[in-house]
């Protein structure tokens, strides 16, 4: 493989939508900043399953284990909804998630001052937001066995999944949490229902366990993630990470992208151990999916996948300057008012299209040069 490779898999629905933009970036880092990244382009989800037959090809699955990063758009949709499970578009994105053993999933939620207002909850709760949840992302129910739909034997059916952590599963994410929080605010909250749940109390005791043994100076806390859930909107600027199960995080970060304004904002990173070059296995994805309700209408918001791009320049291609460039962009250029749909109130007018929010972060990153 040559350096710094990325795999790009724009999906279904918005994904190439906004992957497209995506792209104009990588051109800019290329021609402007000298950066040249290797890139090459795949199919994941329904539209690999519409020339293969299967939402992610063998082949496929071998690219992204070889590639440094791999830049997920988005996958799903209604045309698929009637597939069998088996062969569903969710079903390319978890098999990525669980082969790489992408174990520790980075969703961070800052509210940019500039969309402080567009918030459903007021101003002051959410203006200068910076949290981050870390959500266990190959475990869990998502992956737990026994699973299945099958027979009562009474002529009715159960449908089965099994929550299902490990020592080892626990304590990996964990890491992952204390870390991050040490290079930010020093303060970790971990999530689930230790109250109900034996794989909450083992998760309870081993971040604790992790915690007490090797990360001591952070400052730990727990909370029921139902409580989680309530403080999230209540006063989210209490967190500084949060660490918390696959389920439990994928809800609680939907709930905090919308404290962002637009679930269109939301980058994220999935990591897993590190590779020969020391750099961890990686890909990356917008929080939002394929929102096949402004599907193929120009509407949607492409920065979460820029940001998602930038969370590639940093942690994967060692490019934290040039990551902080893209961000800066991205706020500057909604400093000046630049907004698509979703960021825009009830009775504004004119939202800017995808391309056109794409174009104002290329002239907002020439402007920075
Ligand atoms: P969604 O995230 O696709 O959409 C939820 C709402 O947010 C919609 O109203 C949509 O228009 C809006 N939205 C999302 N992203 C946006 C953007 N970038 N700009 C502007 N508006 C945006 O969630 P859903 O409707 O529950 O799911 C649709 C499909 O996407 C399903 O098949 C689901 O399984 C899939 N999905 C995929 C991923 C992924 O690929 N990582 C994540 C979530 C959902
Ligand atoms: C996400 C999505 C996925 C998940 C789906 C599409 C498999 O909701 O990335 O948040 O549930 O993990
Ligand atoms: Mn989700």
């Amino acid at each position: 493989m040559p350096d710094n490779s990325l795999l790009i898999l724009p999906g279904d629905g918005i994904g190439p939508e906004v992957m497209a933009e995506v792209r104009k970036v990588i051109d800019w880092f290329g021609d402007k900043r000298g950066i040249a990244l290797d890139v090459s382009e795949d199919l994941v989800g329904g539209a690999a399953y519409d020339a293969h037959g299967t939402p992610l090809t063998d082949a496929t699955m071998a690219k992204a284990q070889e590639v440094d990063a791999v830049l997920l758009g988005a996958v799903g949709g209604p045309k698929y909804d009637e597939l069998d499970f088996s062969v569903k578009p969710e079903r390319g994105l978890l098999r990525l998630r669980k082969e790489m053993d992408l174990y520790a999933n980075i969703r961070p939620a800052q509210c940019f001052d500039a969309l402080a207002d567009f918030s459903s909850l007021k101003r002051e709760i959410v203006a200068g937001l910076d949290i981050v949840i870390v959500r266990e992302l190959t475990s869990g129910i998502y992956f737990g066995e026994p699973r299945g739909i099958i027979d009562d034997n009474e002529g009715g059916r159960i449908g089965v999944n099994t929550q299902r952590y490990t020592t080892n599963e626990i304590r990996r994410v964990a890491r992952s949490a204390f870390e991050l929080a040490k290079r930010r605010g020093n303060k970790v909250c971990s999530m689930e229902k230790a109250n109900v749940m034996e794989s909450g109390i083992l998760w309870r005791e081993e971040v604790q366990w992790v915690h007490d043994n090797e990360y001591p100076e952070v400052e730990l806390s727990h909370m029921y993630a139902d409580a989680g859930a309530m403080q999230l909107c209540r006063n989210p600027k209490q967190f500084d990470v949060i660490v918390t199960d696959n389920l439990f995080g994928d809800l609680l970060s939907d709930a905090a992208a919308m404290l962002t304004g637009s679930l269109g904002m939301l980058p994220s990173a999935s990591l897993g151990a590190p590779m020969a070059n020391g750099r961890p296995k990686a890909m990356y994805e917008p929080v939002h999916g394929s929102a096949p309700d402004i599907a193929g209408q120009g509407k949607a918001n492409p920065c979460a996948c820029i940001l998602s791009l930038a969370m590639a320049l940093r942690y994967s291609f060692d490019l934290g300057d040039e990551a902080t460039r893209l961000e800066k962009a991205v706020e500057k250029v909604l400093a000046d008012g630049v907004r698509t749909a979703d960021l825009m109130q009830a009775g504004e007018r004119d939202p800017a299209t995808t391309a056109q929010m794409g174009d104002a972060v290329i002239a907002a990153l020439d402007a920075s040069l």
